[in-house]
């Protein structure tokens, strides 16, 4: 079986973070969300790996990637996406790569706990056309929302329903034997100009394939928004971070809990509660660092309290009373100047939100 991996897109969600960067690079508990991805498919025993890719973001996730060894890949191709016209075009893209081969395609910017390897197996065993995992939502006219009957066989798909028949939400892994190519070939560009994978299900239903699903009984997240990405963040950290200190504290601070201290770190008359992850070469000085916050590398923290937040790399922080519920870019600065009494001072990018 092949993988594909969707690290293509706009990522409009994530501005002004992804102005800059690819969406499945933002870090959560300071790893690429592109590379939890990439783990589980390893863990699934896939070696053999297509990654979409933009012509913004292409440089920055081959870099991140490489030759894929790093996860046992035996191959791993770069398939360019000129444009983001949809997730069944990208198939379409990637045939060249698929071939005839079993696939599953996999959404670079989807979190999910546990591992793939089990549906996989289930997909073999089930010798359906297709095999996609479904998660109850609350909203699920937000969703591509999926009927099914009590054996798990989909009987329908409908793309963000107002009135939704099912709360069973299409997760971004789907199993797919080669049949799915004929059903793309058939089908035609949405009301909003793409290809969509949720019109090639349904068109392999409506030709008489078998399409069956699973629920995923674990957390799903699909990190397209900022509160998105910090609860991804918090789950992560929760479930995956364990105590591991490289870096130093001094005889003044205290690092409670399960804290990931990168080297060359110092923590300097702080406290550090955990669960958080620091990265290396950061600085913490007479602060307080609260539960659920990833700093990466190189950022500097002085004289401020920082919970529940996502710090980017080469970040400086200065007399900052109160941060919570924040995601910082790389090379930003915020600080308070404390003589000033009134009036704040800012410098904001493109499409940054400012909540004072
Ligand atoms: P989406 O979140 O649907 O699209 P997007 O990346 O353009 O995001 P936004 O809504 O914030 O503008 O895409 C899901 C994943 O699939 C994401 O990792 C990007 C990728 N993708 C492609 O690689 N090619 C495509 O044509 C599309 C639509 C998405």
């Amino acid at each position: 079986m092949k993988a594909l991996v969707l690290a293509g897109g706009k990522g409009t969600r994530l501005r002004p973070l992804t102005h800059t960067a690819a969406k499945q690079l933002v870090p959560v508990a300071n790893r690429p969300i592109l590379f939890y991805v990439l783990d589980n498919l390893a863990k699934a025993g896939i070696t053999e790996v297509g990654i979409i890719i933009a012509p913004e973001t292409q440089r920055a996730i081959r870099e991140a990637v490489g030759d894929g060894s790093r996860w046992g890949f035996r191959l791993t191709e770069y398939i360019f996406q000129e444009e983001p016209l949809g997730l069944a075009h990208a198939v379409k893209v990637a045939r060249p790569f698929l071939k005839d081969s079993p696939f599953v395609m996999y959404l670079g910017d989807n979190l999910i706990g546990g591992d793939i390897k089990n549906f996989r197996e289930d997909f073999g065993n089930a010798g359906s056309d297709a095999l996609i995992l479904l998660k109850q939502v609350e909203d699920p006219s937000s969703f591509g929302v999926v009927e099914i009957d009590g054996t798990g066989r989909v009987l329908k798909l409908v793309e963000k329903p107002k009135e939704p028949k099912s709360d069973l939400a299409l997760i971004g892994i789907y199993f797919f034997s080669p049949r799915v190519h004929r059903a793309i070939d058939e089908i035609r560009p949405s009301w909003r100009g793409e290809l969509e994978i949720t019109d090639a299900i349904q068109r392999l239903l409506d030709t008489g394939g078998r399409v069956s699903s699973v629920v995923l009984k674990n957390w799903w997240i699909d990190t397209g928004k900022k509160d998105d990405l910090l609860a991804a963040n918090t789950v992560v950290l929760d479930e995956w971070i364990s105590r591991e200190i490289s870096g130093s504290a001094d005889k003044a601070s205290q690092v409670i809990g399960r804290v990931a201290l990168g080297k060359d770190s110092k923590i300097v008359g702080s406290t550090v509660r955990g669960p958080a992850v620091i990265g290396e070469n950061v600085l913490v000085k007479d602060s307080f660092i609260g539960p659920f916050t990833s700093i990466g590398n190189g950022s500097q923290i002085v004289h401020s309290v920082i919970e529940h937040s996502v710090i980017l790399e080469g970040v400086s922080i200065e007399n900052v009373d109160r941060m919570e519920d924040s995601l910082v870019g790389n090379g930003a600065k915020i600080f308070k100047d404390r003589a000033a009494r009134q009036g704040y001072r800012l410098l904001v990018g493109d499409d940054s939100v400012v909540e004072l």
